[in-house]
């Protein structure tokens, strides 16, 4: 099996970008860690990242027949973006949706969650132990 985890916008800039809401550790980190929880739980992880809407929509479209399930972070676009709802709705592959911080305890316009209504379900405020507890999920939902 092979799970493919996508991040979206500014999520490159971890580390540095808001280490107070978002924790120190880097993409690179969490990427190397989730390649690692792979490994031990005999599961393939690809991950990619982008910055462009259009590039996760494609990186979704694309993961079919190449993936078995998709761990998405995808940033704001997650409360902006409908075309990336469709794109899901569009390949039938399990997702996750994932959230380093707790968005339901921040501002009012991280509530809305375009993904929800179309992932399996959402972990949300354990930073980059969630990329762990996904890709745990995601293992048990695919056997
Ligand atoms: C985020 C939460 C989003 O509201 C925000 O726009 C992000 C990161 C998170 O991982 O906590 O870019 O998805």
């Amino acid at each position: 099996a092979s799970i493919l985890i996508l991040n979206g916008p500014n999520l490159n800039l971890l580390g540095t970008r808001q280490p107070e809401v978002y924790g120190a550790t880097t993409l690179q980190d969490i990427e190397d860690m989730c390649e690692a929880h792979g490994r031990a739980l005999g599961v393939g992880i690809v991950c990619k990242q982008s910055n462009h809407e259009g590039e996760l929509i494609d990186a979704i479209h694309d993961a079919k027949g190449d993936h078995d399930g998709i761990v998405l972070n995808a940033g704001a676009y997650t409360h902006t973006s409908v075309a990336l709802m469709d794109a899901i709705s569009s390949v039938a592959l399990p997702v996750i949706e994932l959230h380093l911080s707790n968005i339901h305890a921040r501002e009012e316009f991280r509530h809305k969650s375009f993904i929800a209504p179309v992932a399996i379900g959402q972990i949300c405020g354990f930073g980059a132990t969630g990329y762990r507890l996904a890709i745990e999920a995601m293992v048990d939902h695919i056997r």
